[in-house]
């Protein structure tokens, strides 16, 4: 049986992955019926007999439950700078130190340095695969890599002037549930300075039934969950007030871009 092909949809849409990863990230857990990762990744072109299309997506959901996707950037619109950032005022990275949250192969993270005259950023990202290409793509910028699920107590955050949280907000809240989303922005508005700013690109509440089909792990969080993108309501009780909200639609992605600033 063949494997399936990685589509032309968003990975977040797509039935199958764009690549397949060679190891798991930190915290996933492949069920013992399913091949681990390393299997899974040597059945690219040939899948074992008896396994269904279905449990091998399944299976890389699993691998991607954090939207760890590789070849991210490949399903996004190919523009240097990114889009998102194009759109955004220049006045927002010009100058500043920006914390990306979820960086994935660090495009943005290093984007916001080469074109967009910020001074200073770090990539924050769960996946060693993902950290490790973003540290081969850096050249002596003034960017650091850090491997961490910044959704743990022990995480320190630091202080920068633009915190990014872009295409992430669903993994979060299917890992963390509401309670979890409450205490992130609390913390984020917590470390941001006055006047600092907190950029969000929060995914569609559609997508969240896809991803909690897929994964079993995330069903229990999925049919607690009572708030729902764009968080406007609970940004605004921690203290946030909202700037813009830029509606845009990429591919198959029809995500706001909304900056809330924290008060001077
Ligand atoms: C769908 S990608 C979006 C990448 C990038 N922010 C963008 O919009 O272009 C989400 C990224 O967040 C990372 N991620 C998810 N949960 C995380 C967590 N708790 N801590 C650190 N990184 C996380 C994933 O590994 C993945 O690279």
């Amino acid at each position: 049986m063949a494997a399936p092909t990685a589509s032309s949809t968003s990975p977040e849409q797509a039935t199958a992955s764009p690549t397949i990863p060679s190891s798991a990230s930190p915290s996933a857990s492949p069920s013992p019926a399913l091949p681990t990762p390393p299997d899974l990744a040597n059945t690219v072109g040939d899948a074992p007999a008896g396994l269904s299309n279905t449990a091998i997506d399944r299976a890389r959901h699993r691998v991607h439950e954090h939207g760890n996707y590789y070849g991210y950037y490949g399903f996004r619109t190919q523009t240097v700078p990114d889009a998102r950032l194009s759109l955004l005022p220049r006045e927002l990275f010009q100058g500043n130190r920006i914390l990306d949250l979820g960086c994935n192969a660090g495009k943005l993270t290093l984007e916001v340095l080469n074109h967009l005259g910020a001074t200073r950023s770090r990539g924050v990202d769960i996946d060693a695969h993902l950290i490790s290409q973003a540290e081969a793509a850096t050249n002596g910028e003034q960017v650091e890599w850090v491997l961490a699920d910044f959704m743990e107590e022990s995480y320190e955050f630091g202080e920068w002037d633009v915190i990014m949280l872009l295409s992430i907000t669903k993994w979060l809240h299917l890992h963390h549930g509401d309670e979890g989303m409450r205490k992130l922005f609390r913390r984020l508005f917590e470390v941001l300075p006055k006047g600092g700013v907190l950029l969000v690109e929060p995914q569609e509440r559609e997508n969240y039934a896809s991803a909690a089909r897929k994964n079993k792990n995330l069903r229990p969080a999925y049919k607690l969950i009572q708030m729902w993108p764009p968080f406007e309501e609970e940004l605004k009780a921690v203290g946030f007030t909202l700037e813009n909200c830029i509606e845009r639609e990429e591919g198959g992605f029809s995500r706001p871009l909304m900056i809330w600033r924290k008060p001077l």
